[in-house]
């Protein structure tokens, strides 16, 4: 398995997978838009040419937010959420950002474990955040510290 920043010929299935996983999913054109942006920065677990997961953030000043994160059904608990997550903290550690925030739903548990696992703490609480269906979001937070 290889990890490393997304390819514009990733992002159909990447959008495939965002379709199957999220009810409000980014589509393959939003996707493939943030090859583009100098804020984001999307990283790709693959076997050859199939996508496994991803992770896609973007950073301004100092603070990165996690935009999104997933691994294909067939390929989970196999360790590569937490592969992508600790990726992109070397990466963003090396460029200088101090702390990545994400929101998570409240009751999704695999994406709880899997943040709190790696150390990221709760810091506030967004009433009816999502919607499909209505439900609060937890921010979590991760302070990066330089080696
Ligand atoms: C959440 C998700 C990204 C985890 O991906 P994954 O590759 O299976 O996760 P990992 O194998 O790296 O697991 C790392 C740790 O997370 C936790 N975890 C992951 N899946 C879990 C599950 N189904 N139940 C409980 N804990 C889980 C465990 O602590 C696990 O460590 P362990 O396997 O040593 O016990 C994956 O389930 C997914 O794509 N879900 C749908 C999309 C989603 O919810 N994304 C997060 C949006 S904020």
């Amino acid at each position: 398995m290889t990890i490393a920043p997304m390819r514009g010929t990733q992002a159909a299935q990447i959008a495939a997978l965002e379709r199957e996983t999220f009810s409000l999913p980014w589509d393959e054109a939003s996707v493939r838009a943030e090859l583009d942006n100098p804020l984001s920065l999307w990283l790709v677990a693959a076997e050859g040419e199939t996508v496994l997961g991803y992770v896609g953030s973007q950073t301004a000043f100092d603070d990165t937010d996690i935009l999104n994160v997933c691994v294909r059904p067939d390929a989970r608990r196999r360790g590569i959420a937490r592969t992508l997550l600790c990726a992109l903290e070397d990466h963003l550690i090396r460029s200088g950002t101090a702390r990545i925030t994400l929101e998570v739903r409240a009751s999704n548990e695999p994406a709880r474990a899997l943040y709190e696992g790696l150390g990221y703490v709760r810091v506030g609480l967004r009433r009816g955040y999502y919607e499909k269906p209505r439900e609060d979001a937890l921010i979590l937070q991760k302070e990066l510290v330089k080696p």
